[in-house]
C-alpha cells in the first residue's frame, strides 16, 4: 500500500523532471480534444473556473479565453512555473496559480466556483472519489463538474494500468468509463453527459517525454510490440513509418452539481 507521502514523491519527481517536455509534447495541446472539451462544457463569459491539478496550465489557458477567472492548483512546482510561461505566451490576464495538493481538503470556500475542471489527473490520485467530493463543495449549486481522463477497456484494463506504471512510475490506475460515471455519480453529481476522443499518440515521443527508467522503457517498448498484432491494452497499437502508435480511449465527462 502506498502512503501518501510517498505517492506525492513521486508525483513530484516524475513532474519535476518532464515539466518542459509535457508542455512541448504537442498531443496534450490536441486542437480537437480541447474543442470536444469547450463544446461539451459550454463555458459562459460569467464563469468563475477551477483546474484541479493543472500541470502546465492547457487546459486552464484555454478556458481562459472564454471566461471570467481561471485558478489553476498543482503540487508540482515546476508545472506551476510552465503554466505560468503559458499564460505568459498566450497574453491571459484572467489567471491565478497556486501549488496545493488536491487530495487535501482544497483550499478554497464552498460553492466558490461556476464550473471544477481536472484532466489527465485521476489516474494519478489514490482516492479519486474523495477529490470529486472536495471538486463538488467548491462548485456553485447548478455548476459543472468536468473530469477528463483515459477510460480503457473494462477487459484490458488491468493490463494497461501495468503498462502505464512502467511508463510513468507516479500512475496509480486509470478507472474504466463505468467506474468513472460510478464515483461521480456517488460523489452526487447529475446529468452527466459524456463525449469521447481516440488520441493518436506516436510511442517513442511520449517515452522520451515521460519514462525515466531505460529498463522500463524497454519492456514498454516490447509490449507495444507484441500489442500491435494482439491488442492486449486496448489502444489499438499499428505502425506508421515504421514507428508504433497507439489511441488513448479517452472520456470527458460532465456533471452538474445539484441543490
Ligand atoms: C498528466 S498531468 C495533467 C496536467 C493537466 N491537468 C493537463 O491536462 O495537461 C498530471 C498532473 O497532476 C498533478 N497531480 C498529481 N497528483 C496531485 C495532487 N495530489 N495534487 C495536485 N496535483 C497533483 C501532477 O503534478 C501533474 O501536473
Amino acid at each position: 500500500m502506498t502512503d501518501d507521502k510517498s505517492h506525492n514523491d513521486s508525483i513530484i519527481s516524475q513532474f519535476t523532471k518532464y515539466a518542459a517536455p509535457y508542455r512541448q509534447f504537442s498531443e496534450h495541446s490536441n486542437q480537437h480534444g480541447l474543442e470536444l472539451m469547450l463544446k461539451l462544457s459550454k463555458p459562459q463569459p460569467n464563469d468563475v473556473v477551477l483546474d484541479v491539478a493543472c500541470g502546465t496550465g492547457i487546459v486552464s489557458c484555454e478556458f481562459a479565453r472564454f471566461v471570467s477567472h481561471v485558478t489553476g492548483i498543482d503540487l508540482t512546482p515546476a508545472m506551476i512555473e510552465q503554466a505560468k510561461q503559458t499564460q505568459q505566451e498566450k497574453q491571459l490576464k484572467n489567471m491565478t496559480w497556486m501549488v496545493g495538493d488536491v487530495s487535501k481538503p482544497l483550499p478554497f470556500d464552498d460553492s466558490l466556483f461556476s464550473m471544477v475542471v481536472t484532466r489527465y489527473s485521476l489516474h494519478h490520485i489514490l482516492e479519486p472519489k474523495k477529490v470529486l467530493q472536495e471538486m463538488k463543495r467548491v462548485c456553485a449549486d447548478n455548476g459543472k463538474i468536468l473530469v477528463i481522463d483515459v477510460t480503457p477497456d473494462p477487459a484490458k484494463v488491468d493490463a494497461y494500468n501495468r503498462v502505464e506504471k512502467l511508463r510513468d512510475p507516479s500512475h496509480v490506475r486509470a478507472l474504466t468509463l463505468a467506474e468513472l460515471e460510478n464515483i461521480m455519480g456517488e460523489a452526487g453529481l447529475a446529468n452527466l453527459e459524456v463525449e469521447h476522443q481516440d488520441l493518436e499518440v506516436e510511442l517513442e515521443g511520449m517515452l522520451q517525454a515521460s519514462c525515466p527508467s531505460q529498463d522500463d522503457a524497454n519492456k514498454v517498448r516490447l509490449l507495444f510490440k507484441e500489442d500491435l498484432t494482439k491488442n492486449n491494452l486496448g489502444v489499438r497499437s499499428h505502425l506508421k513509418d515504421n514507428k508504433i502508435y497507439f489511441y488513448f480511449p479517452i472520456s470527458m465527462v460532465v456533471g452538474q452539481k445539484s441543490p
